[in-house]
């Protein structure tokens, strides 16, 4: 028996690292997986992988383990890609519980030499492709809700400490991942309604995406940057279990789970009238109190 029996999910961009671990084990746990990869390169470009299928590789390596599975080559950033992917889940394997939004690129430069199409594109392959897959989950949940169908649906989107804190050379990267953050908290006010959950991961991991960052091995049998460490998490989100955890942001590496703080505010100045330039100046001390006025810092690990 699989904690996620009956359940079909969709797992974008798991091709490869993440996603392909997180897909397996989605597998592992009992759901009819579809994997959606583009096969492309890490700039996103298609010259990466043509002619390969990173997808079908996922897919047979599943149905090898005794799992079912179908492959999705669309781009998850484009409406009619998105559209089809779901319209996959729901021909294939006659509906939709788990959508885990995990497809990225990396486009990395200083903002003074990033050029046009490396904004663009990071963001939309992230952004988009996180909101274009859910746009059309959450239609299908909503109509089988409103169809009077028990709906127990399941978003786990994937934004990085890159958009919780903002990295630099990375302002296409890290405003997409904070965008994922706060349309994460946007879907599980929405879509609460429904009986769907949306919570959000922030990884860290060795794949492609980091080997020049992460490229430490395994330490005493236990590889803390193996990209098979984060699935767990993501599949437990999927579980009916995990039914009350809803607009949660984690911070997943290793065997640690970080309970992220969404903003809050930690200072305050009043006034009943509108505040002058001069009296801001005066004040602004009292606004910070003990707090440093400079660029907040990465989370301090605990
Ligand atoms: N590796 C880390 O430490 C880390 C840290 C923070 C966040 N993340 C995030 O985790 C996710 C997975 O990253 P990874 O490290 O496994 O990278 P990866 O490059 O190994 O895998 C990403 C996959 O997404 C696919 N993809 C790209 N664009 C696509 C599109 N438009 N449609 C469908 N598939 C597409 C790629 O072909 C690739 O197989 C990304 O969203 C990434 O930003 C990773």
């Amino acid at each position: 028996m699989g904690m996620l029996d009956g359940k079909v999910a969709i797992v974008t961009g798991a091709g490869r690292g993440i996603g392909r671990e997180e897909a397996l084990l989605l597998a592992r746990e009992g759901a009819r997986v579809v994997v959606n990869d583009v096969g492309a390169a890490l700039s996103g470009s298609s010259e990466g992988d043509s002619g390969s299928t990173p997808a079908q590789s996922v897919v047979d390596e599943i149905a090898g383990a005794g799992g079912e599975a179908t492959a999705n080559r669309d781009d998850c950033s484009t409406w009619t890609g998105a559209q089809g992917l779901v319209n996959q889940a729901i021909e294939t394997f006659g509906g939709l519980d788990i959508l885990v939004n995990n497809a990225g690129i990396l486009r990395d430069k200083m903002s003074f030499n990033m050029d046009e199409a490396a904004w663009d594109d990071v963001i939309r392959v992230h952004l988009k492709g996180h909101f274009a897959p859910s746009h059309f989950a959450a239609t299908y949940w909503r109509s089988r809700s409103k169809a009077g169908d028990k709906v127990v649906g399941r978003i786990v989107n994937t934004s990085s400490e890159a958009g919780l804190f903002g990295n630099a050379g990375q302002a296409n990267y890290s405003a997409a991942k904070a965008g994922i953050a706060s349309m994460t908290w946007v879907l599980a006010r929405e879509l609460e309604r429904f009986g769907v959950t949306v919570n959000a991961i922030a990884p860290r991991a060795r794949t492609r995406m980091t080997e020049q960052l992460f490229a430490t091995g395994a330490t005493e049998g236990f590889d803390t940057w193996d990209p098979g460490n984060v699935a767990p998490v993501v599949a437990w989100l999927a579980t009916d279990e995990a039914g009350s955890v809803n607009g949660q942001i984690f911070v997943v590496f290793g065997g640690s789970i970080w309970l992220m703080a969404p903003f809050a505010p930690v200072g305050e100045l009043h006034s009943d009238t509108r505040w002058t330039v001069d009296g801001l100046v005066a004040k602004s001390a009292e606004l910070f109190g003990d707090r440093s006025t400079s660029v907040p810092p990465f989370a301090i690990p605990f």
